[in-house]
């Protein structure tokens, strides 16, 4: 072998790092990956695995999940053509981002945001222009619509509210956004459920380059079986469908999604207890003195403390996982962790108190 392996590959590959997550996977309290602290409901698993058992295994499931695409798109009350499924929004995110980008185009990105969006757009050896969030951690829209104009951006990916500070644009703000750039943004609306904002949705047939992102792994709680969803206007819709992987959701994944969709009440009690309970652990860190709470839109809240490191190695010893988030810019000694049983939730505030 002559060259090096290195220059063989895609000279991205140099600048990015292999997805990890800090701390692991396990613990006995986990509360570090923004998940549903519910698991679905054993009767309802196994009305999902007995229609499954049924389905053929050695046949390919449909190109695209036709039936679980027309029952999402009844239930948001849109065209079927409007919405594609995916394998997690992760997978529609590489979809997207291949449609949109590649060499010589510009992404805008607020900072800090979701990392796989400064990910995918470098594997794809696009320009990158960030906004940084405002000090509280706020959305920055004069910035945003500024640079949108001055450096001539072909995509804009909004991620609101957002991971990881919590914050959310309004639907004034996003339609502004929209309105006044020529470029395809793109809204994540992973946390919506969790908003006091309304969604973009509405938009979709107005605005020709939107493009609203959903996934069901928050508080539709199927982070496990990977679903989510884009919704565009169909012309635009039709375009995003040439990159997508064929077959990438299976037989179950579809399913699963109908018996949800079907039970939604589920749902909406697991979404008004995540609301319910992270007004009260925001407000019990509020009487925390050196305890910095952010007023969250999602089903995780952000704190500020002195230390960040140590008191994330104190929680981890105590058995609770959370996410330190203190390498984002502007979030120096940030710790995020999303809304656990009650429990579960007690004990955190316990440990912080205490700490
Ligand atoms: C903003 C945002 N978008 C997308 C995702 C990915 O979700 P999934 O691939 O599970 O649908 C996440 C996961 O944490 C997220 O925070």
């Amino acid at each position: 072998m002559q060259r090096d392996i290195q220059q063989l590959l895609n000279p991205a590959l140099q600048n990015i790092a292999t997805y990890r997550v800090e701390g692991g996977q396990q613990a006995e309290i986990k509360l570090n990956q923004n998940e549903s602290p519910f698991d679905v409901p054993m009767w309802l698993k196994e009305e999902i695995i007995s229609e499954f058992v049924k389905e053929p295994w050695n046949r390919y499931p449909d190109i695209l999940p036709y039936k679980g695409m027309k029952a999402y798109a009844e239930f948001l009350g849109v065209l079927p053509d409007s919405v594609m499924m995916s394998n997690g929004s992760n997978e529609m995110l590489y979809t997207i981002f291949l449609a949109c980008l590649g060499p010589g185009r510009t992404v805008l990105i607020p900072t800090p945001s979701f990392s796989l969006y400064e990910k995918i757009a470098l594997l794809l050896q696009s320009r990158i222009v960030t906004v940084p969030m405002l000090p509280g951690l706020e959305f920055d829209t004069d910035a945003i619509l500024r640079v949108a104009r001055d450096e001539h951006v072909d995509f804009i990916v909004l991620s609101t509210p957002n991971n990881p500070t919590s914050k959310s644009l309004s639907f004034d703000e996003i339609r502004l956004i929209t309105e006044s750039s020529d470029a395809i943004v793109l809204v994540d609306e992973a946390y919506i459920e969790f908003s006091r904002q309304r969604s973009i949705l509405e938009l979709i047939n107005r605005q020709p380059n939107l493009i609203v992102l959903r996934t069901m792994s928050k508080a539709l709680a199927l982070a496990g079986i990977r679903i989510g969803f884009a919704i565009a206007n169909p012309l635009l819709m039709a375009e995003l469908a040439k990159p997508k992987i064929p077959f990438a959701s299976g037989r179950l994944a579809e399913i699963t999604l109908t018996h949800v969709l079907a039970n939604y009440s589920l749902v909406n009690d697991a979404v008004s207890y995540i609301l319910h309970e992270r007004d009260h652990i925001y407000n019990e860190l509020l009487s925390i003195s050196g305890v910095e709470p952010f007023l969250s839109d999602t089903n995780f809240l952000i704190i500020r403390i002195n230390d960040a490191g140590s008191v994330f190695k104190s929680l981890q010893s105590e058995g609770i996982l959370v996410r330190n988030v203190s390498g984002y810019p502007l979030m120096e000694n940030c710790l995020r962790f999303n809304v656990g049983l009650v429990d579960e939730n007690k004990r955190l505030i316990e440990i912080i108190r205490s700490l």
